[in-house]
């Protein structure tokens, strides 16, 4: 006998939820930095683009399969097609294994550097101290360099709480969890955005450098062939992070629309979660702009000294900017770094819920067993990025996880939702449990989303296949980039090869569906 599926106990506790997927570690600092590398204002207009063509439709879309199918994303898919359940696998993998192997050993960074705050430990030069004391890292990413100790225990504290939330059922855990965690997220944000903004040098960067616009940088059209080149790259950039920050392509939102309950409203719950996540991201580059803008004055040096890219934002500039301070500067690095901390947490328990529920689903295996066990391969598997040369391969990995895997996956959850379950379908399915979305939603599903995210696999591939990301050896990419990927879609087809029990696998039909089966 299957279990009854479990359901959330509110709609504030899915939203709650999905809100708390999509916000993380890639709101706080990936958005600000990638809005100043690839044009400050003008950077808006492809980022918001993403979020109109692929953002909102796919979230709607993904919502809509979980709550059309009730079932995590093998499920759902192997409903609409077995030819495709590998792809239902897929995302759930990537996720599991792309992602959050080395997510949890950034939260564990956060969760040392929370407590180094309370010393400011990270002295005067924050630069030496993150990557000779705390990182130690190695020469190159040929060199693994054995494993860091402090970052080994809190990795482990990171997959323990992860454990402790997802082995529970939805509505204990993971609602639980959110309700809690979401508010403080939110108190904690307002609090440091506000006390940034009150100090010296930050509204002279937020408007100069964050909203400034420069045009050329998005220029598609561009006369000189480089810069059209660089832009396809800013457009590819914005694409990867808008489905990275919505969590989309990872199988989470389909899982979390499958505890919906019936009467729910799928597309209004999109929307919100869709504006909640970037309008987070877009008031969080405040903090971030206005911080280093501080920073340049107090030091007396110019912004572009001043700021730096993907990590070294967080744990570089942050730490020197908070011992600048003028007063409380052991409180302003608790409540920046144990933001950080929840804005993880709330998004790893999403990544390994998506691929608990899909092994429940397939394997009927108890939900409590399942979890330990993932959790506990997870840590094992996040060893390699507690290692010396660790932060290598986890800009590989996440290179080609983000540009590949998850657009990848976006591309062909449209093709599957669109042509063979019929996106006129899910459309009518979606517009009789709320408010009702328009019929170009149909057309940007089949052909619009689609033909621009091959694009954009295109854009990344030539610029991949043109110059070795970051320069880094063929054959490091080669073994932590492709390599990786390959073993995820090696998991997804073994995962897929395994048998249902018959009586799972009759699509849900739904009234008045019928007639438009053809
Ligand atoms: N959506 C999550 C983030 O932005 C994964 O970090």
């Amino acid at each position: 006998m299957s279990q009854a599926r479990s359901s959330w106990n509110t709609n504030l506790g899915f939203l709650l939820a999905s809100i708390g997927s999509a916000i993380g570690l890639g709101n706080i600092w990936r958005f600000s930095y990638m809005a100043h590398e690839h044009g400050g204002g003008a950077f808006l207009v492809p980022y918001l683009a993403a979020l109109l063509v692929a953002g909102i439709p796919i979230m709607i879309l993904e919502y809509g399969v979980g709550h059309h199918q009730k079932g995590s994303s093998p499920l759902s898919f192997v409903r609409i097609s077995r030819r495709f359940e590998w792809l239902g696998w897929w995302m759930p993998v990537v996720a599991m294994f792309g992602i959050m192997l080395y997510y949890s050993v950034i939260i564990g960074w956060c969760v040392n550097y929370l407590i180094h705050s309370f010393t400011l430990a990270w002295g005067p030069d924050t630069q030496t101290f993150f990557f000779e004391d705390f990182l130690q890292l190695s020469d190159s990413a040929a060199t693994l360099g054995g494993i860091r100790l402090p970052i080994l225990f809190a990795t482990m504290l990171v997959w323990l709480t992860c454990w402790f939330i997802c082995f529970r059922e939805i509505h204990h855990g993971i609602e639980k969890a959110s309700l809690i965690f979401m508010p403080v997220l939110f108190l904690l944000t307002i609090i440091m955005v506000g006390w940034t903004l009150s100090l010296d040098g930050a509204a002279e960067a937020i408007f100069g450098q964050y909203l400034h616009a420069d045009w050329e940088k998005i220029n598609l059209f561009a006369a000189d062939p480089e810069v059209r080149a660089a832009a396809g790259n800013v457009w590819a950039a914005a694409f990867g992070q808008i489905f990275f920050t919505l969590s989309l392509g990872f199988g989470i939102m389909i899982t979390y629309a499958s505890y919906l309950p019936e009467k729910t409203d799928i597309a209004k719950n999109a929307f919100i979660t869709c504006s909640v996540n970037c309008l987070y991201s877009l008031i969080a580059g405040f903090a971030v702009f206005g911080i280093v803008g501080f920073m340049a004055q107090s030091q007396g040096v110019g912004f572009e000294e001043a700021i730096k890219g993907g990590p070294q934002l967080a744990f570089v500039v942050y730490p020197k900017a908070i011992s600048l301070l003028p007063g409380f500067n052991v409180l302003f690095g608790v409540i920046f770094f144990t933001m950080l901390v929840i804005a993880g947490l709330t998004s790893g328990v999403s990544l390994i819920e998506a691929f608990t529920c899909s092994l429940t689903d397939k394997f009927e295996w108890p939900r409590r067993q399942v979890a330990t066990g993932i959790c506990l391969t997870g840590f094992l598997g996040s060893i390699i990025f507690t290692t010396r040369g660790g932060l290598y391969i986890l800009d590989i990995a996440d290179h080609f996880i983000t540009n590949y895997a998850l657009v990848l996956g976006g591309l062909l959850e449209c093709v599957v939702i669109g042509w063979i379950l019929k996106a006129t379908v899910l459309r009518n399915h979606i517009n009789r449990t709320g408010i009702g979305i328009h019929r170009t939603w149909v057309f940007f599903i089949k052909y619009t989303t689609p033909a621009i995210l091959l694009y954009l696999l295109y854009l990344s591939a030539v610029g991949d296949l043109t110059r070795n990301y970051e320069g880094y050896k063929s054959s490091q990419l080669l073994l932590y980039g492709v390599g990786w990927l390959v073993l995820c879609l090696a998991a997804a087809f073994i995962l897929n090869a395994f048998a249902w029990k018959p009586e799972k696998l009759k699509r849900r039909h739904h009234a008045g569906e019928d007639d438009l089966l053809v």
